[in-house]
């Protein structure tokens, strides 16, 4: 049976899953359920010394929607957009400890690990709650430089105010490396220009890993009453952002391989994107969404689907899958000549390939389509949009 344990920061983890930090996570109460549910660790959600940060969260709203981007009633389809208001732990720090300190003393009953949040407003803020985090036992502290909402809250200098000010979120970093002895991981903003560049500078500044990625801002008008959904600009994300926030694992993997280890967030929403997280460099992935539509046991079916699948791949660890998609990516200048090939006996001459090739390399005759070779570029296009299994195929010349 395949090993699923993952070493992350020389922290053990008894899987690779992770429920991230969020309403799932809210209290200690909700954390011992994820653990229940079999997550290898909980990452609390942010605690912070911000009130606004803190009272938002007693007015949070989401809604999932739909791939046309409105609200879902009911059945919610995998291609689902989660738009969201929501603040960070309701309970000021000293408060918030005490949930984080039954929940450490339950995660070492249960094989689990206890990965804390924190989110400040001042440099000294940031350093205070990362030692109370410490001081609460938990072997890994993630610092929240991503989260969305305080872009949209005026005066509010945390999350993705920070991530989008890298010397600042270098000082912080640096800071708070310094008064901690657990390693610190960073969690950033997609909404930057390079993560590469960030996670270097990242990494110099005493990060021990990084979470890639939060949240992006959206906005989402309801055609029927011409107003906002939940009232105006929010957090989006959903199953759809993944090959967005897989880039940069791949980017990030490939520039720092083993030097700077990655969790990954934001689109993985069942086992298979589980294993695309991991394939491409990530070797915790952390689930929020999915869980916020299908509840808790959505974490135990994850685990299982991809012990299946590893036993299936006859992949013994984790780490036999670490990193393999990047390390097989090419360069575009890299790829290998190709041209498509029709076999006539399967085709059914229905003319689909020919709107799809824009280079007059399909052509209609005899009955059949077939492939003018000198103008074939070898795209792909036909081949996808071909509905007949096997009539299209893509060959190296
Ligand atoms: C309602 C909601 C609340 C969240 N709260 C936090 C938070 O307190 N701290 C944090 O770092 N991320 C927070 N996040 C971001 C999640 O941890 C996660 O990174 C994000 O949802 C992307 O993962 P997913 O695609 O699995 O949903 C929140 C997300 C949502 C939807």
């Amino acid at each position: 049976m395949a090993n699923l344990e993952v070493d992350f920061c020389g922290v053990r983890f008894k899987n690779p899953l992770a429920a991230a930090s969020a309403e799932p996570t809210l209290n200690a109460a909700n954390m011992k359920k994820c653990i229940d549910a079999g997550a290898g660790a909980v990452i609390a959600k942010t605690m912070t010394d911000s009130p606004a940060m803190r009272e938002l969260t007693t007015r949070a709203k989401w809604r999932f929607l739909n791939d046309k981007h409105e609200v879902c009633r009911g059945k919610v389809p995998r291609s689902f957009s989660l738009y969201s208001r929501s603040g960070l732990a309701l309970e000021p720090p000293a408060e918030f400890m005490k949930e984080i300190r039954e929940t450490v003393r339950y995660a070492e009953e249960n094989n689990a690990v206890v990965i804390g949040s924190i989110g400040s407003v001042e440099l000294d803020g940031w350093v205070e709650l990362g030692k109370q985090m410490e001081d609460g036992g938990v072997p890994l502290i993630e610092l929240n430089f991503g989260c969305p909402h305080p872009k949209l809250m005026p005066g509010v200098r945390t999350g993705m105010n920070v991530g989008q000010d890298f010397d600042y979120a270098c000082e912080i970093t640096n800071a708070v490396a310094q008064a901690v002895k657990v390693p610190i991981i960073i969690k950033v903003t997609p909404q930057v220009t390079d993560l590469v560049q960030f996670s270097g500078m990242l990494k110099d500044a005493g990060a021990g890993a990084v979470t890639l990625t939060n949240r992006f801002i959206g906005f989402v008008p309801d055609i029927e009453t011409g107003k906002p959904l939940i009232y105006g600009k929010a957090g989006i994300g959903g199953p759809w952002t993944k090959p967005l926030t897989l880039r940069w694992i791949n980017e990030v993997r490939a520039t720092f391989g083993n030097d700077l280890p990655i969790t990954g967030t934001n689109g993985a929403y069942d086992w298979r994107d589980i294993v695309m997280f991991i394939m491409s460099g990530a070797s915790v992935v952390q689930m929020c969404s999915a869980v916020m539509c299908y509840g808790y046991e959505w974490l135990e079916k994850q685990v299982k689907g991809l012990e299946l699948f590893m036993d299936e791949k006859g992949y013994g660890t984790i780490e036999d899958m670490l990193g393999i998609a990047t390390d097989s990516a090419i360069e575009y200048s890299q790829m290998p000549p190709e041209k498509a090939s029709v076999d006539a006996e399967v085709c059914k001459d229905c003319g689909m390939c020919l709107k799809a090739c824009f280079s007059e390399a399909m052509q209609q005759g005899d009955g059949n389509v077939y492939v003018r070779e000198e103008n074939c570029v070898g795209c792909g296009g036909c081949y996808s949009v071909c509905p007949v299994k096997g009539a299209i195929e893509i060959n190296p010349y």
